[in-house]
């Protein structure tokens, strides 16, 4: 398949990229390249654009005629989509928008929606399953939940067929070092203590020690970008006319914010220096997946999320693979 991956230079979309060329899928990328990197696309053309320009992305459609869609572009820091909500509807919700539309009068069928645990909000019991009511309680979690929402009536009265997978913590980095997470400011927290193992930064801030966890830390469920990237794999083989499904993606196993901190002193061999700070909003305390759907609808399991494999992945790529990487 040819596969159009909107957002295809960054994090995860590059790696999405690896695995589609590696499955015997031709990726092309359509990114604006503002939080993405050129060095990140290797595995086909890349056609720079704003997902919100429409007579671009016409453009790119009827030049390369794909047969399905990733849609990997977004804002994705909750924090700033309190600041700015409004920057953050237009680019994911009025981006979904545009895309479906040009899909629509290219007769593109297809697509993969990255969506989030971000849309479940806080939530009422754990683990978190699909079938789990969507409250989600920032604009960032709202506007992926709207994306959803649009690609769900347009399966039902175009015929388009969709699948969202709802992302809990992405983490790691591909395991040959040709890629990994390079984000400018840095935003999550796996590349942050490793940063602080590296010296880059002199300490990880951890927000709230006092939440009704076992250690009072927050725990999240982190999932390798490998194991998301080959999801999307399985996901573009099971998108069918008319149909739209969600999956949620994490390994069931949620870690705690102190645990990771000891696994990274014990991986780098570095003393990592902690501080604690009051809990930031709207952090809920415990988020974790239950990715039993995917397991049978993908047939995907999460072979790569082991937090010995996540944290070795992403420190290699900081001390070693990174430089060459994006040098060459
Ligand atoms: N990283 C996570 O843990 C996580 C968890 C849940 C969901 N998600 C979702 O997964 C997707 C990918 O996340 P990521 O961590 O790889 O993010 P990222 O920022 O590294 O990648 C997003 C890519 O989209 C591009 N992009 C953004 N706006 C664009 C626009 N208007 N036009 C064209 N390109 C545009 C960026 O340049 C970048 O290359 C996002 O939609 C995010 O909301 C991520």
């Amino acid at each position: 398949m040819r596969v159009l991956v909107v957002g295809g230079a960054g994090y995860i979309g590059s790696h999405a990229c690896k695995a589609l060329a590696e499955a015997g899928h031709m990726p092309v990328v359509y990114d604006n390249l503002r939080i993405g990197h050129k060095w990140a696309v290797k595995w086909g053309p890349l056609e720079p654009g704003e997902i919100n320009d429409a007579a671009t992305l016409t453009a790119v459609m009827r030049r390369h005629r794909p047969d399905a869609v990733m849609n990997f572009a977004a804002y994705a820091y909750v924090g700033e989509s309190n600041n700015e909500p409004t920057r953050y509807y237009r680019n994911n919700v009025g981006g979904m928008l545009t895309l479906i539309e040009v899909m629509q009068a290219n007769d593109v069928r297809f697509i993969v929606f990255s969506s989030s645990c971000a849309t479940y909000g806080v939530p009422s019991s754990l683990p978190i399953g699909e079938a789990q009511e969507q409250k989600p309680i920032n604009p960032y979690g709202r506007s992926k939940l709207m994306g959803e929402m649009m690609l769900r009536d347009a399966c039902a009265a175009y015929g388009l067929g969709a699948v969202a997978l709802r992302y809990f913590n992405a983490a790691g980095a591909d395991a040959e070092g040709s890629i990994g997470e390079e984000h400018d400011p840095e935003p999550h927290l796996i590349p942050l203590v490793l940063q602080a193992a590296a010296e880059r930064r002199p300490n990880i801030t951890v927000f709230g020690d006092d939440y009704d966890t076992d250690d009072g830390t927050c725990i999240r469920d982190y999932v390798h970008v490998t194991d998301l990237a080959w999801a999307h794999v399985a996901a573009l083989a099971i998108c069918e006319p008319g149909r739209f499904s969600a999956y949620n993606l994490g390994t069931g196993k949620g870690c705690s914010i102190n645990e990771l901190i000891g696994q990274a002193r014990s991986v780098t061999g570095k003393r990592i220096a902690m501080t604690t700070a009051p809990r930031r909003a709207g952090d809920p305390p415990n988020l974790v997946a239950d990715s039993s759907a995917a397991r049978t609808a993908l047939k995907w399991s999460p072979v790569h999320s082991d937090m010995g494999n996540i944290i070795e992945t992403a420190w290699r790529w900081m001390t070693d693979h990174r430089n060459k990487a994006i040098g060459g």
